[in-house]
């Protein structure tokens, strides 16, 4: 009796030091780091894992005003959120758009699928549609064109395409569909990022695939579209009209950048290792 009375406490002395280790790994972090927003919309920000009183900054009260964390965008432009807990700061990058610009589906599809969705997208977003082509037109020959995607992807290349967009600055939201080439998006989207300017607009990436996913293409998506406000992609691989228009209706709604919800770093613990 003795010994299971000692193996209990034992246990529950092992629990509740796992739970001291657990609460102090979680650090204060905002819930955004960037969010895009349209003249007029409200998000929230919130400082979570705190409890402190929190001082809340809009570096620019013209593009966007403050009310306890209640982010309200006031005019197209860019600025920083500061939420001041004590000595410390996190921030969070505001983009502010006027809200009269329009949406664009771009996309490249060498056997149809892509174009398929691409099609249903603009139509559920009231996008404009456009298709990228290339110079030199690809293979029709599945498994030559296997081997010319490969050394495209091992070479790094820029396949030259032929469309331009006019006026790409009436656009402020761009969705840039692609099927997936050896796990990632093909060169041609690469070439096609390195021609715009994509400050201050939003690209939500889609593709369609044999089942690897969107999720490797995505770093080149970020590193080649520099600026743009990179917003969660999806596969649309076999998706119905009904959930195209869903996942539309869900960015939309949001209008939010999904894929900067993690934890933030705590800047002033960057800044210390820097100096
Ligand atoms: C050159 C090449 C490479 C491919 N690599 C992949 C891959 O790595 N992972 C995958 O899931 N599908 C891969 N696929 C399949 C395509 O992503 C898929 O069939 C896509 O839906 C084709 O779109 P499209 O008809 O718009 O061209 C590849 C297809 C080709 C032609």
């Amino acid at each position: 009796m003795k010994r299971i009375i000692i193996s209990v406490l034992l246990i529950m002395a092992l629990l509740m030091f796992q739970g001291v280790e657990a609460s102090a790994k979680t650090d204060p972090c905002l819930n955004f780091k960037t969010i895009s927003i349209k003249k007029g919309q409200t998000v929230s920000l919130k400082v979570q894992n705190n409890k402190k009183k929190v001082k809340w900054i809009s570096e620019n009260k013209k593009v966007a005003t403050l009310k306890k964390g209640k982010v309200t965008g006031k005019k197209a432009g860019t600025t920083t959120i500061k939420a001041k807990i004590g000595k410390k700061t996190y921030s969070c990058r505001v983009v502010v758009s006027d809200g009269k610009k329009k949406s664009l589906v771009v996309y490249f599809s060498h056997s149809g699928t892509t174009k398929k969705v691409a099609k249903i997208l603009a139509n559920e977003a009231g996008a404009d549609i456009i298709e990228l082509c290339e110079k030199k037109a690809y293979t029709q020959n599945y498994n030559k064109l296997l081997k010319v995607a490969e050394k495209e992807q091992k070479l790094d290349a820029r396949p030259e395409i032929v469309t331009q967009i006019k006026n790409i600055n009436q656009y402020d939201t761009i969705y840039i569909g692609y099927p997936i080439w050896w796990g990632k998006e093909p060169m041609v989207i690469r070439t096609f990022l390195q021609k715009y300017n994509w400050k201050g607009k939003k690209l939500i990436p889609f593709c369609t695939s044999g089942g690897s996913g969107i999720e490797g293409s995505i770093p080149g998506i970020k590193k080649y579209a520099k600026k743009a406000t990179v917003l969660t992609g999806k596969d649309l691989s076999d998706m119905s009209r009904t959930e195209i228009s869903n996942w539309v209706k869900s960015i939309l709604k949001n209008n939010i950048d999904v894929t900067t919800e993690a934890k933030q770093e705590n800047e002033d613990k960057k800044k210390g290792e820097g100096q």
